[in-house]
């Protein structure tokens, strides 16, 4: 179960608009960060490669030769672990055109032109009939207006991208695939969990950030599986 705290919604908020601050102001040139070891380069209005993932990507099993889709990609953090982790074919899928740059530019970086590919989607639109062994996801966590592509990294309008997620990833998903699935304490748990329930999956915590520790801010990695018949 995760620790659910208190959340300070006025502390969030400053804290996410000082980040979409920070990711406008990049240099055209881009710049580099490091995540879990290794470098990635994002250009500006990409998000940054951040602890929110995580959880997810220190916990998620890959199987060689399986299939990835990471939706919203961002700088391909996800998708490249997933690439390492020996995936046989990632597709990688954001609605930023400057994320696709970045996840461009670190796949080739990181030697997997041949098994990552990036494309611009508006979720799975983009994405045809394939179905893949595994999806990943680090979605904006928040329920609440966004005002432009960058804070839609972080804020997703009404839910609707969320809502969509899961009503659409099953036509994505191979027989006996699963969901790797990022979220925090300060966005909508409860909600995250009940779209999932509705669409027909079982939702478990795989990880959370700062396990038992009364930390602020929180990350979590959900592993959902389509529910077994009971
Ligand atoms: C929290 S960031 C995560 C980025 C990256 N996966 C990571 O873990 O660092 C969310 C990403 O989802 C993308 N996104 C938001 N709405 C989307 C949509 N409808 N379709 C595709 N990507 C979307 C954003 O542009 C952003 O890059």
């Amino acid at each position: 179960m995760e620790t659910i705290l208190p959340v300070n919604e006025v502390k969030v908020d400053r804290w996410q608009r000082s980040r979409q601050k920070a990711f406008k102001e990049v240099p055209d040139e881009g710049r580099t960060i490091t995540y879990l070891g290794k470098k990635f380069h994002v250009y500006p209005d990409t998000f940054w490669p951040f602890l929110d993932s995580q959880p997810l990507v220190r916990n998620f099993r890959i199987q060689p030769g399986e299939s990835v889709l990471d939706v919203g990609t961002g700088s391909g953090v996800i998708a490249i672990f997933s690439c390492y982790a020996q995936a046989g074919r990632v597709l990688a899928l954001d609605i930023n055109p400057a994320a696709i740059r970045s996840a461009t530019h670190n796949a080739h970086e990181h030697g997997f032109d041949g098994i990552m590919e990036v494309r611009r989607s508006d979720l799975f639109e983009q994405v045809g009939d394939e179905q893949f062994d595994v999806i990943t996801a680090n979605l904006p966590f928040r329920n609440k207006a966004a005002h432009d592509v960058v804070a839609r990294s972080q804020w997703d309008t009404a839910f609707q991208t969320n809502t969509r997620f899961f009503k659409e990833a099953g036509k994505h998903l191979k027989p006996g695939g699963r969901i790797y699935f990022a979220h925090a304490n300060f966005g909508a748990v409860d909600e995250v969990k009940r779209l999932a329930v509705d669409a027909g999956y079982d939702i478990r915590l795989l990880a959370s950030s700062v396990p038992g520790e009364a930390e602020e801010r929180q990350f979590y990695a959900y592993l959902i599986e389509r529910a077994k018949p009971r």
